[in-house]
């Protein structure tokens, strides 16, 4: 007998939101881990720069546009907006507190890139800690971990909303929800080995160049 799989339509609204859901979660769980991945890993490569600035811009511009359908979304089913409204709740504030810290945490990044970095420190097991260099890249890699773990408590919370307050009354399937915790630890995985390889690989390149002069190599 042939199975019957229900169709399910999305009206405008939902079709806002399913948007807002994809292009944020492009930005939280693969173009932000992977620029960081890139920086962790590759950062003795001459080329490290321009990727983690490319796929981070590719994430600001998913989080803006995805940001702005959500708005859209909330005004449009008569939801009031970030401040107000009936279904005002945590994933809103989250949401519009994750855009500003991230534009915030972009600016950083590029001011950083300006300022002076020393070349390593001889023998050192982790320059990325101890290199001589401006503080505020020192905040920026710290603002950056604390930021990649905010953009995934927005994928978090967001699916937890749309199980809430989709009109179709679809909720977010289970394969979804499981990959979402695959991916998060895998990326967390990843950059911990990362940090536990430096000490071993700094033995190994004792020769290379300083990641702050590579990233003029590309300029
Ligand atoms: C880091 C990622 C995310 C950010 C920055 C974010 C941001 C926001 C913001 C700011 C709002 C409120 C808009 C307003 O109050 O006017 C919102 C609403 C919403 N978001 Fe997200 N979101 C993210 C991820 C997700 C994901 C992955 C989903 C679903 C799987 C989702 C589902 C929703 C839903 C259903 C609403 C409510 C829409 C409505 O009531 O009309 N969000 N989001
Ligand atoms: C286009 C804007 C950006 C520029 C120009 C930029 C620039 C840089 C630079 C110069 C470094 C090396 C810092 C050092 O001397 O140790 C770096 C590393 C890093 N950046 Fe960015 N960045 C940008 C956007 C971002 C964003 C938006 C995030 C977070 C979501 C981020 C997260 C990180 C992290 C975590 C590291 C450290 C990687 C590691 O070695 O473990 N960056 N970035």
């Amino acid at each position: 007998m042939p199975s019957h799989t229900p169709v399910v339509t999305l009206d405008y609204h939902d079709f806002l939101i399913a948007a807002h859901s994809i292009l944020t979660s492009v930005a939280a769980l693969i173009a932000a881990p992977a620029a960081i991945l890139i920086g962790r890993y590759f950062r003795s490569r001459s080329w490290w720069f321009k990727a983690h600035v490319t796929l981070q811009t590719f994430t600001a511009i998913f989080v803006i546009t995805g940001t702005a359908l959500s708005l859209v979304s909330v005004v449009h089913n008569g939801n009031g907006n970030q401040l107000t409204g009936r279904l005002k709740d945590p994933h809103h504030d989250l949401g519009v507190s994750i855009l500003v810290l991230f534009l915030l945490q972009f600016v950083f990044g590029v001011v950083a890139h300006y300022t002076h970095s020393e070349g390593h420190s001889k023998g050192s097991a982790f320059p990325t800690l101890t290199t001589p260099k401006n503080p505020l890249r020192h905040v920026h890699v710290v603002f950056g971990i604390v930021m990649t773990a905010l953009l995934y408590a927005g994928v978090k919370t967001g699916m937890d909303e749309w199980d809430k307050v989709s009109d179709s009354g679809t909720r977010v399937p289970k394969g979804i929800r499981t990959a979402y915790w695959v991916l998060f630890g895998l990326a967390v995985a990843a950059y911990l080995f990362g940090w536990i390889l430096e000490p071993i690989r700094r033995g190994s390149e004792r020769d290379s160049v300083d990641a702050a002069s590579l990233e003029k190599v590309e300029e």
